[in-house]
């Protein structure tokens, strides 16, 4: 059975999960990195501590503290039910189990949450929406998309892809965006039409081998670069 959300989830991820998915080096850290898309990931947080230069963007960051906690708790069951009814869709190494993979994330979400006021404070989470982001060019050495684009493919259209990209390659130097499926498991069917449009349009374009893989084959990442 695959899975499928009605509508985006309001989930996070944390730092040691970017660096896999992202493939990010220790001189990628010390880029100046947007994270579109960012939610309550705690990969701002924990990159903001060892003294990286990061900001995240979201729609959800115009809600209270209170409200993002609700959606949050609302994502849990969904996600726990989808994982617990669709095990064999995901690989149990690195997390080994359903309540690990819960422990892991509210972990991390919980870094968000204690970091959100002091972060809007900060200016390091800004609200905000894709297709129309709102930074100058270039403001950016890298832009990070997780758990956004392709995988939410049933919910967003290909030109809605196409759009967020060359926008995020506007404000960035380098995009990358994990993963390449959706959320049933199967590749997204915009990759290749979203992969030709960009070369077209003159962007360099690499599928990279992330050393992430939780949903099964979801081991990949998209690096677009502006030529
Ligand atoms: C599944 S979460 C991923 C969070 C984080 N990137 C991670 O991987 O841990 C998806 C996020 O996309 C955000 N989102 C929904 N629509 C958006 C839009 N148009 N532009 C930017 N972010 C959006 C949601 O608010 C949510 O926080």
């Amino acid at each position: 059975m695959g899975i499928k959300f009605e509508k985006i989830l309001i989930w996070g991820r944390s730092a040691e999960e970017y660096t896999k998915m992202f493939g990010l080096t220790l001189e990628d850290n010390k880029l100046k990195i947007i994270d579109c898309a960012g939610g309550p990931a705690s990969f701002n947080v924990e990159m903001t501590r060892r003294g990286g230069n990061v900001v995240s963007c979201d729609p959800i960051y115009k809600f209270s503290k209170t409200e993002i906690a609700q959606r949050i708790q609302e994502a849990n069951c969904e996600v726990m039910n989808a994982v617990q009814g669709n095990p064999d869709n995901f690989v149990w190494q690195d997390i080994q189990s359903p309540s690990q993979l819960l422990n892991i994330r509210r972990s991390a979400m919980q870094e968000f949450i204690e970091d959100f006021s002091l972060g809007i404070q900060e200016k390091r989470y800004v609200i905000g929406e894709l297709p129309t982001l709102p930074f100058t060019d270039r403001q950016f050495d890298l832009a990070l998309c997780s758990h956004f684009l392709f995988i939410y493919s049933e919910q967003l259209s290909e030109e809605f892809h196409l759009a967020c990209i060359t926008e995020m390659c506007r404000v960035a130097m380098e995009t990358r965006i994990f993963p390449l499926l959706d959320t049933s498991g199967k590749p997204s069917p915009f990759l290749l039409p979203v992969i030709n449009q960009l070369l077209k349009q003159g962007y360099e374009v690499q599928i990279r081998q992330a050393s992430y893989e939780f949903q099964k084959t979801g081991n990949k990442f998209l690096r677009v670069l502006r030529t």
